[in-house]
């Protein structure tokens, strides 16, 4: 008896190490080539140039025939390096990716130096690995402002420009606050309904004053611009940020003689002049990325559903921000086969519960990726959600908007999305076609989630803040000064515990 189980079990560690060395070896055609492998992203090429809250790359697994695998892998990845407290401490998290692929991301627990990032595949390494990285790598607590703006962006290599801020900066081209300032105050005074603040910037610190009864979203714009002021020299200069959700500063509206004002905003609108900054939310979702924040344009993009397997239905969830959004509830009670819609919150239109109730439980957004097709609906301006809807394995179907955010002007209708009527009349028929053009439908995902990688990933958003304040402190003709009534925002205390190898700080006239 005892026999024939100790045989069975032998049968079975054997027949588990020929699977086993079959499914790493030289079994079918996947087999992870570590010549042909590629490494690459800002995590490998420039952690010490780029500093962020988590730095991250990407891994492509190929096999012998240069032909990239598609099945999930798992790799080896360390850092070694040397802190003032010892080793260096990290933190690591590998993303699978439902293409093969893996995004790797690293949070420092200090800043380190004589770095190498070891990056294997099965006891191999990938091409380029070890990763030497010749500079100091700088916990993004650190404060290290390495040189000017223009310093900043060139060596990180952000884009050169970027459409979005060059439309919105056309009606600024000489911005005078001496004698806007006071008619700006007076003109947004308006404590219940809007809540804005005046920023003064100056020598690489941040003065605020805030006006309005709902001030508490000035801590996103605090947070982005001292994170700013940690990597390099901030421009100085003045500005007013809207923390409100709907953009200010009408088209057509009172600014006949002292022409539109400059006012920054999240959302901005076909018929207004607001200049267009990352939202709070994928702003955020930078700063706290493997922090506090738990959905973030990295995690988003892990391995969810195969397509095959996903239902071929559309999917939304969300809040009833806005009468739409009641629609297509409706209209997924009468296409139940097609549209899968509840609302999780009645808040805007609490007497119609009964109606378009009831209203479902929360669920994360991983889950809203067990259906191919996604809605994009617009909330009380637009959908904050869109990002992570395009990062997602589904496509995107998109209604047709006149709000928009910093991105959207780069995307292009049925390359990364697929469109529908703002009043949701060509819907059903859209989540037709998608059904009925499945190799299309997969592959506006696949360039939605290129386009993502290319301009929504982390680096990316600090890129587009600091294009745009570099731009845009070009514009300021009034004096730069910090003004009565002010406060500043100091920095965490931690951030000057560390010793910087190079600071360059603006020369303090004396
Ligand atoms: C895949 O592997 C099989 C057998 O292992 C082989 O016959 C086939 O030619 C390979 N295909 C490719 C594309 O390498
Ligand atoms: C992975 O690639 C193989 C061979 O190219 C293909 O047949 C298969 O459908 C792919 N699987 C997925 C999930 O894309
Ligand atoms: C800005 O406006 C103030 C007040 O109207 C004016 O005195 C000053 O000359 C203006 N500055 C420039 C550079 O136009
Ligand atoms: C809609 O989606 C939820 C969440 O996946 C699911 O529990 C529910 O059964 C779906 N409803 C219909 C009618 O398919």
């Amino acid at each position: 008896m005892e026999d024939r189980l100790r045989l069975r079990k032998y049968v079975l560690v054997w027949l588990l190490i020929v699977l086993h060395s079959c499914y790493f070896a030289s079994c079918g055609n996947a087999t992870v080539d570590p010549k042909n492998s590629r490494v690459w992203g800002p995590g490998v090429e420039m952690p010490d140039r780029a500093t962020l809250p988590a730095r991250y790359f990407f891994i492509e697994p190929r096999d012998a025939d240069n032909q990239k695998i598609n099945e999930s892998q798992k790799y080896d990845i360390h850092i070694i390096g040397q802190s003032r407290f010892g080793s260096c401490r990290y933190r690591l998290n590998q993303i699978d990716r439902h293409d093969g692929s893996s995004i790797v991301r690293y949070r420092l627990a200090e800043s380190c130096s004589d770095v190498t990032i070891h990056v294997r595949h099965n006891e191999a390494h990938l091409t380029g690995s070890p990763f030497a990285i010749p500079g100091t790598l700088y916990s993004e607590q650190c404060y290290c402002p390495q040189g000017s703006v223009e310093e900043w962006l060139e060596t990180v290599g952000c884009p050169a420009g970027d459409p979005q801020i060059d439309m919105d900066l056309i009606p600024f081209r000489a911005i005078n606050f001496s004698s806007l300032r006071t008619r700006m105050i007076q003109q947004y005074d308006k404590p219940g309904s809007i809540s804005h603040c005046n920023y003064v910037i100056l020598r690489n610190q941040v003065h605020r004053r805030c006006y309005g009864q709902h001030t508490g979203f000035s801590k996103f714009m605090d947070t982005i611009l001292l994170s700013l002021a940690r990597k390099f020299t901030l421009p100085d200069m003045e500005m007013f940020v809207n923390l409100g959700d709907w953009p200010l500063v009408k088209k057509g509206g009172p600014s006949r003689t002292t022409g539109p004002y400059p006012i920054f905003s999240w959302c901005g609108s076909d018929d207004t002049f607001d200049i267009v900054m990352p939202t709070y939310d994928i702003t955020e979702s930078t700063l706290e990325n493997m922090g506090r924040v738990m959905l973030d344009m990295l995690s988003v993009q892990r391995r969810g559903l195969p397509w095959a397997d996903k239902h071929a239905k559309a999917f939304w969830r969300g809040r009833d921000a806005r009468r739409e959004r009641l629609e297509l509830v409706a209209l997924s009670r009468r296409y139940p086969e097609l549209l899968n819609a509840s609302l999780t919150n009645f808040f805007f239109f609490r007497d119609e519960e009964s109606e378009f109730g009831p209203r479902v439980a929360h669920i994360s957004m991983h889950e809203f990726f067990d259906y191919r097709y996604q809605v994009n609906v617009d909330g009380t301006v637009a959908a904050y959600r869109l990002p992570y809807l395009l990062a997602g394995s589904s496509v995107v179907l998109k209604q047709d908007s006149f709000y928009y955010e910093h991105f959207y002007r780069k995307l292009v209708p049925m390359r990364h999305y697929i469109p529908f009527e703002a009043d949701l009349s060509n819907l059903v028929q859209q989540i037709e076609w998608a059904r009925e053009n499945d190799e299309k439908a997969r592959e506006i995902r696949d360039n939605a989630n290129a386009f993502i990688n290319a301009n929504l990933l982390p680096l990316d958003i600090y890129c587009y803040h600091a294009l745009l304040f570099k731009e845009y402190a070009k514009y300021i003709v009034s004096p730069i000064q910090v003004l009565p009534g002010m406060e500043k925002i100091e920095q965490p205390e931690e951030t000057y515990h560390c010793p910087c190898e190079r600071t360059t700080l603006p020369r303090d006239e004396l």
